[in-house]
């Protein structure tokens, strides 16, 4: 029988599985300290979401507020997310990003990164957010980094002559591409640290109203 996705706030309860889940996705990259997780619930609790299996965490997505305008000349992620800790977030800002998705290595294609990605639709629609922006990891490259720059990979990706699982993926999600990032993290070998920036417009914005942050669960 399938099983239920839950997808709701994350809680402080979460932190020690979602930093196990995270060591799990990426092994060779440095995972979330617990006090920054825990700080990130502080600063913006309604950006924070996971996903649940049958009481098991198996994803999570992690957002904050940021006025677009003061990165978009270039940023990388520990500058974005202030290393972590979203003191970056920003209430009067219009943009939401994303600074992290990931769903359990071993439940992958089965919809839990669109349960994900559509409450993070939701969610900016409910603060009567602009758009959703990230820079989003390009794993396949180091497959294709010897045979061609990473924007033509990228673009080979959104033409769709390369499956990219990180892309591709967002690009159904509705996301379109703006460009690559170079050293965005710069430990991301598989994307040899290079990201791809994407931006998703909420047709629901409404901008003679200001950035709206209720207090509680906005899923
Ligand atoms: C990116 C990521 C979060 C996607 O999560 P996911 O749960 O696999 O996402 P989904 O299952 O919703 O979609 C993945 C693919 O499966 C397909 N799919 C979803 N449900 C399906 C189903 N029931 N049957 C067949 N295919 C299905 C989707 O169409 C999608 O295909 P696409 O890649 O061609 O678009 C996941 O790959 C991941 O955790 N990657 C590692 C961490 C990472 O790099 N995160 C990105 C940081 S920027």
């Amino acid at each position: 029988m399938k099983q239920k996705i839950i997808v709701r706030h994350t809680r402080s309860t979460d932190i020690k599985p979602l930093v196990e889940l995270q060591r799990r996705v990426y092994p060779e990259i440095p995972s979330w300290r617990k006090d920054l997780l825990a700080h990130q619930l502080e600063v913006f609790p309604q950006g924070q979401i996971v996903a649940e299996r049958d009481g098991e965490l198996v994803g999570a997505a992690s957002a904050l507020v940021v006025l677009w305008d003061e990165w978009l000349e270039g940023h990388n992620w520990k500058e974005i997310t202030a290393h972590g800790s979203f003191d970056t977030h920003n209430p009067q800002g219009r943009t939401l990003y994303g600074a992290e998705v990931f769903v359990h290595p071993h439940l992958r294609g089965a919809g839990i990164g669109h349960a994900l990605y559509r409450a993070r639709r939701k969610l900016c629609k409910r603060l009567n957010l602009k758009r959703i922006m990230a820079c989003g990891r390009l794993p396949g490259y180091h497959l294709y980094a010897d045979q061609m720059p990473v924007d033509l990979y990228a673009q080979k990706v959104v033409w769709g002559d390369i499956h990219d699982t990180v892309l591709s993926f967002q690009l159904h999600e509705g996301f379109n591409f703006c460009g690559t990032v170079p050293d965005y993290i710069p430990e991301d070998h598989d994307s040899k640290g290079y990201a791809s920036l994407i931006v998703w417009l909420n047709p629901r914005y409404d901008s003679s109203k200001p950035t709206r942050i209720p207090k509680g669960d906005v899923l």
